[in-house]
């Protein structure tokens, strides 16, 4: 099978590319991995953060590269205070948070012809829970909320939270989740929280940005080893 693997930063990908024989091609300022792994074929690219960013590489690895399926991996602030740094949530449904035509009457993340929430494959989610079984890990399942914002204030965390009922904040899944959803792709959105989201926010995640990223891409694999 074809399969993307996409994060957004350079540190999302390279807990991949370093246990991987790969080649490389640039296109459209993203550089895309190719790589066999365990009779798949591997695209691997990280999009550079955000929203339209995310949307731009997931497009290509689909629609240029023929990805049958695509993995999110990468990290992600927590909104919730079950979700604690390191913690693996995997996204059920994503919502942008920034989208904002309220001024007409409309919801919050709300965009005509477009569904607030977009649900992810639940046969990839099952998918992780058992490998997660398998690997005596916890992953948990979680609402995502992206926008083009690093979150790193204790009142806008409160508001996504409140507003969506959100798990996790980031910058990408919604925008991929939606790109996969209109190409009839199935996908899978993997965070492992790097942080809280609150004020100082910024702190953790400089601290804990590799290491968490680095739990999201492994399991990944685990879950693409499995398929
Ligand atoms: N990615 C990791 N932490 C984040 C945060 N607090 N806000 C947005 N994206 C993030």
């Amino acid at each position: 099978m074809k399969i993307a693997i996409l994060g957004a930063m350079p540190e999302e990908i390279t807990p991949l590319l370093e246990k991987l024989d790969y080649i490389q091609e640039s296109y459209a300022n993203n550089v895309f991995y190719f790589a066999k792994f365990k009779n798949h074929d591997l695209i691997i690219a990280y999009s550079k953060i955000g929203k339209v960013n995310s949307a731009l590489s997931a497009t290509l690895m689909i629609e240029k590269y023929g990805a049958e399926i695509l993995f999110f991996t990468g990290v992600a602030g927590s909104l919730n205070p079950n979700f604690k740094i390191s913690d693996m949530v995997y996204g059920t449904k994503l919502l942008q948070h920034d989208i904002d035509i309220s001024a007409f009457g409309h919801p919050y993340g709300y965009v005509p012809d477009t569904p607030i929430f977009i649900n992810s494959d639940e046969n990839l989610n099952q998918l992780a829970l058992k490998v997660a079984k398998s690997l005596n890990l916890t992953i948990y399942p979680g609402i995502i909320a992206s926008g083009d914002q690093f979150i790193c204030d204790d009142e806008k965390k409160k508001w996504i939270k409140g507003t969506f009922d959100a798990d996790l904040a980031e910058m990408e899944g919604a925008s991929v989740a939606l790109v996969c959803h209109s190409l009839n792709t199935p996908f899978f959105i993997l965070r492992s929280v790097s942080d809280e989201a609150g004020t100082k926010a910024e702190f953790d995640f400089d601290k804990f940005m590799i290491s968490s990223a680095k739990i999201s891409a492994n399991f990944v694999l685990k879950m693409v080893e499995n398929l």
